[in-house]
């Protein structure tokens, strides 16, 4: 029993120290060009897709998220805050998504993934390692009538997406994160209604508004 316990230690112990060993030595390759191994990648989506059930267990979508005012006004938001990263009907990536890796999803397949409260959480922390940001600094409205528009997003033509955009660009394409303080004085009016990333589908034209999180303006 004895001898069984010693072996077990010192293996645990040679583990530990090849960990070590490996982290320390550079051997692992970070750059963004070299594609993760598939246990690599296996490991990470796993816990992502259960990290992300685990945490949004119990949120509860408001009743109007099927609503189409809540659709439209959802719009807005992703065209000027999604689209440029993860492309919208008719509308390819921007240039930064090339760059990324893991390459940000096609979004059209995400409500059939997750739930509304999943996604809710997606938007609001953001995922760890991967280039997806936490929007939570735009409010629970804002992020929930994203969820609106993600849940109409599969099957969705190029022709309904650029009619809810115009729509949305017809209120104004304005959207409230419900804070205050998100709206700095000094742009009075501020409408993505005008911003380059509410690219209309069919242009070819990839979204061009990359979100600066560093930047006072997030609108
Ligand atoms: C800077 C680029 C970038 C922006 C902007 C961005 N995302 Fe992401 N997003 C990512 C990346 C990268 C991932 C992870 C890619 C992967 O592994 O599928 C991701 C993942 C996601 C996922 C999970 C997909 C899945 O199948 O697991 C959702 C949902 C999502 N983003 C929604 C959004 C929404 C909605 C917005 C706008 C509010 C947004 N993202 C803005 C880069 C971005």
């Amino acid at each position: 029993m004895r001898t069984v316990i010693l072996t077990l230690l010192t293996a645990l112990g040679v583990a530990i120290l090849g960990g070590f060993a490996f982290i320390y030595s550079g051997v692992y390759d970070v750059g963004a060009t070299r594609p993760h191994w598939p246990l690599t990648y296996w490991a990470m989506e796993t816990v992502r897709m259960h990290s992300v059930k685990a945490h949004a267990a119990g949120i509860v979508p408001p009743p109007w998220i099927a609503e189409e005012t809540k659709v439209v006004e959802g719009t807005a938001h992703f065209a000027a805050h999604c689209a440029s990263c993860h492309g919208a009907p008719g509308v390819p990536p921007g240039d930064i998504a090339d760059g990324l890796y893991p390459r940000p999803a096609d979004l059209k397949n995400s409500a059939a993934r997750y739930t509304p409260g999943e996604l809710f959480w997606i938007l609001k922390n953001g995922i760890k390692m991967s280039g997806m940001p936490s929007w939570s600094d735009h409010g629970d409205y804002e992020l929930w009538v994203t969820v609106a528009f993600l849940e109409k997003l599969p099957g969705m033509t190029e022709q309904a997406y650029g009619k809810l955009v115009i729509e949305s660009m017809g209120r104004g394409g304005r959207h409230n994160s419900g804070d205050p303080d998100e709206m700095p004085g000094s742009m009075p009016g501020m409408d993505h209604g005008s911003m380059p990333g509410m690219v209309m589908p069919g242009t070819a034209m990839p979204a061009m508004t990359v979100p600066e999180k560093s930047n006072v303006h997030k609108h």
